[in-house]
């Protein structure tokens, strides 16, 4: 049965719900290894066997959102907050041109005032500036209004994620507060796209209730949106949060198993969406060391190493056991190199790695 579905996918043909949700479903080893197989020969002939870097700089933990599921959501009095100075992550950005990374991703808590938004403006068009726009700049700063994304495009940023953590309406409003709304999310989707910047999103796998549809038919809305760029992993439980409470602790064998069950997302993903960019997430690590490289073994092709000053990295957890908190960017190069190196895969430094998704979507 298994096998009857990978020789579907690899003769290009679509896939349905119930396929997609039985290979997500697979329970053995033998399987899973078919599966993940087949996602690496799909990566390998539309991308490549190359993962590209982006240094990742965490610039805030401010949050005006209060997702039940995240360690810095507005209620969690223990987070120390933090805001960087626009030179500081201006530094950080030119840290990761220098270590010839191609790309940095801007992430920080949601913020939506004025003074907010123009700060990653000015920062954005200086790192533009400093780098001959040679530096990819992604931005991933939550629901903001079309006026601003068209702000921060023009100010030099060119991809911007943005999660919509689930597609299963119930699941969403069980692990948000009333005021989060999806439908707000999605059309923060459009501005997004109309806006032109390569788009990425993604959800969290393992959500307690999550079913394997829910995962399939996540899969199918990023294909239906015709989406560049997917970032997703594992939920991971965070002590201080709601859900935390409720699901502590993941035991080994619930790790492993989350592993497993993100791999097999990455994969399929892999398999119906082909040529786009897919990250292999940092939670991915915080179940199991090789968690990221992993990742790229089973359809992903980029990684996005911290080039956050080790300092301020404990103070951005959104899960518990978050790796690399002690360590600093170039011992994250040098690790992450290593560990790439050792699947026998290259690393595209000085490219910023566009997804030919999105080149041959605008080719189009
Ligand atoms: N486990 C895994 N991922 C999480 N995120 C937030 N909290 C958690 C958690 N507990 C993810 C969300 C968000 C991204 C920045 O981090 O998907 O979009
Ligand atoms: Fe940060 Fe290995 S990636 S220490």
């Amino acid at each position: 049965m298994i096998d009857s579905i990978l020789n579907k996918a690899r003769a290009g043909e679509e896939l349905s719900v119930e396929e997609i949700a039985a290979l997500l479903s697979i329970d053995n080893e033998a399987e899973q290894q078919a599966l993940f197989d087949c996602a690496y020969a799909i990566k390998e002939e539309q991308v490549g066997k190359v993962a590209y870097f982006r240094g990742l700089i965490e610039c805030s933990n401010i949050c005006m959102k209060d997702c039940y599921y995240c360690g810095i959501r507005r209620s969690n009095d223990k987070v120390d907050r933090f805001l960087m100075e626009e030179d500081e992550i201006v530094k950080e950005a030119l840290w990761a041109y220098e270590a010839e990374y191609g790309s940095c991703v801007i992430q920080s808590g949601e913020r939506q005032d004025e003074n907010y938004i123009s700060m990653i403006e000015r920062v954005v068009r200086r790192i533009s500036e400093r780098t001959g726009g040679e530096l990819g700049i992604t931005l991933s700063l939550g629901e903001q209004t079309e006026e601003t994304y068209r702000r921060w495009k023009d100010a030099g940023a060119h991809r911007y994620l943005l999660r919509i953590e689930t597609t299963n309406p119930e699941l969403y409003a069980r692990i948000h507060p009333e005021d989060h709304r999806m439908d707000v999310r999605k059309e923060c989707l459009k501005s997004l796209r109309r806006c032109g910047y390569q788009v990425g999103t993604g959800v969290m796998i393992g959500l307690p209730g999550q079913t394997m549809e829910d995962l399939a038919h996540d899969i199918l809305f990023l294909q239906s949106i015709d989406i560049d760029m997917v970032g997703m992993g594992p939920y991971i439980p965070h002590s201080d949060t709601p859900m935390g409470l409720e699901v502590p602790t993941y035991s080994e064998a619930q790790k492993k198993t989350a592993l497993n069950l993100g791999l097999r997302m990455i994969a399929v993903t892999r398999i119906v969406l082909k040529d786009i960019n897919i990250a292999a997430a940092t939670a991915l690590q915080a179940l199991e060391y090789t968690g990221r490289e992993q990742g790229l073994k089973c359809g992903a092709n980029v990684i996005m190493p911290n080039v956050t000053e080790t300092d301020y990295r404990p103070k951005y957890q959104l899960y518990d056991n978050k790796p690399c908190l002690d360590e600093n960017s170039s011992m994250c190069r040098g690790c992450l190199s290593g560990r790439i190196k050792g699947i026998g895969e290259t690393i595209g430094f000085n490219k910023r790695g566009d997804s030919l998704h999105f080149r041959n979507r605008v080719a189009e």
